[in-house]
């Protein structure tokens, strides 16, 4: 099978592509290829593939999804069976502070890509579009009940507001041109590589210095922990037996307030809990995210596989073997990898 991911240098886009090109295939047997498109942002940086970098089956471009020609000849060339695309700006807090990259990347660049393959004359057959979207389109969902993929939109932030126009763009794209798209709305991953701007990472990288931990207002806000491996996975089980046209929620089952998994962390590394110091909260907070992830289970059989407490230790032990990782993302140098790496190839 053959890929065309966007936005596979980021976090959970990387981890799709170690999966994928993993040994032996990860999900399937059938063999696959990967052509990965990037723009390289902040968020991006191809150490995360370093493991696979000179896999044959594995390409890298350095693109924006913006570009409709780039997308165009990139689909033309590599003829892909599937388009998976994570290319976004992704962090609510920068999402607030400056929100047009937001609109540009989540909206426009989505577009783009969906034109692309919708106009593409060199297909046999459309290629299956899964549009990586998130929980947060649902704003925050009063308890007890978990959303299904029934549960109405209410965004809060540009982020999310962009995250709920781009998905449900997608799906416009199969009512409208019966495009083969599929979405899945994924709740908080956590997981080696990511970026020490989110909660988990941040808080890991800030107790091993022994520096404060910044909590929101009071701390009680809910999320909904996912295993990055286990969101790509599930990534894998839509693509291969989801629906046309169908949304699916990919939710993590392990629900916990910011102060709980801060305080694990905190134990986990040994470190004081004094560290941890209340902060202005975040505008537009959301209270709470829980997903009903049962109509993916039901219809691809998928279950996550790993429990909140190992999923933190092995996050927490990546971490702590990867020192020359988290600085060279702190220190900006991770940025000059791909120029000095693989440019010139
Ligand atoms: P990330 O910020 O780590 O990575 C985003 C990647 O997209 C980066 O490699 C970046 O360079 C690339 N990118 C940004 N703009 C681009 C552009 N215009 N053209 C090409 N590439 C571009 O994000 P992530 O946490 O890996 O999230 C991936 C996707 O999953 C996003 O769409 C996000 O909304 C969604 N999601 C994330 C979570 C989570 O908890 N992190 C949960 C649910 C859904
Ligand atoms: O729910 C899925 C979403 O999860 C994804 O769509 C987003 O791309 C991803 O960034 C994430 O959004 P959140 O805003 O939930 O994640 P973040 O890690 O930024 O924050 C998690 C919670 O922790 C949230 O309630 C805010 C709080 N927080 C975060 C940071 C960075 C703190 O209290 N202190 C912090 O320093």
């Amino acid at each position: 099978m053959k890929f065309l991911v966007a936005g596979g240098a980021g976090f959970i886009g990387s981890a799709f592509i170690r999966m994928l090109l993993g040994s032996p295939p990860a999900g399937s047997s059938r063999e696959c290829a990967v052509l990965n498109l990037d723009k390289l942002t902040y968020a991006g940086n191809p150490e995360n593939l370093a493991p696979i970098a000179s896999d044959p089956r594995y390409r890298f471009v350095h693109g924006d999804i913006c570009d409709a020609k780039l997308v165009e000849t990139l689909i033309a060339e590599a003829r892909p069976d599937a388009i998976v695309n994570f290319a976004a700006e992704s962090h609510v807090d920068r999402s607030i502070l400056s929100p047009a990259p937001v609109f540009e990347t989540n909206l426009r660049g989505t577009f783009t890509l969906l034109e692309a393959a919708r106009l593409d004359k060199t297909l046999h057959k459309t290629p299956r579009f899964l549009h990586v979207s998130t929980d947060e389109v649902y704003g925050s969902i009063d308890p007890p009940h978990d959303a299904d993929e029934n549960y109405p939109l209410r965004a809060s932030s540009p982020y999310s507001a962009s995250k709920a126009g781009s998905d449900l763009l997608a799906l416009s794209y199969f009512t409208t041109y019966k495009m083969p798209v599929l979405v899945t709305r994924a709740s908080n991953n956590y997981g080696p590589y990511q970026f020490p701007e989110k909660l988990i990472p941040l808080m890991i990288s800030n107790a091993f210095e022994d520096k404060p931990l910044p909590i929101y207002g009071d701390g009680m806000q809910i999320r909904d922990w996912l295993y990055v491996d286990d969101h790509c996975r599930a990534i894998l089980a839509v693509i291969e037996r989801g629906r046309e046209g169908q949304v699916y929620n990919i939710g993590g089952s392990r629900a916990l307030p910011n102060v709980e998994v801060v305080r694990k962390i905190l134990s986990a590394t040994g470190k004081p809990e004094s560290l941890m110091t209340t902060v202005t909260d975040r505008p537009g907070h959301d209270r709470r995210y829980a997903l009903s992830s049962e109509k993916l289970m039901r219809e691809t059989g998928w279950a996550a596989q790993v429990p909140f407490e190992e999923g933190l230790r092995e996050t927490i032990e990546w971490y702590r073997a990867n020192p020359g990782w988290i600085a060279r993302v702190k220190s900006g140098e991770y940025q000059s990898y791909y120029q000095s790496n693989y440019a010139n190839r």
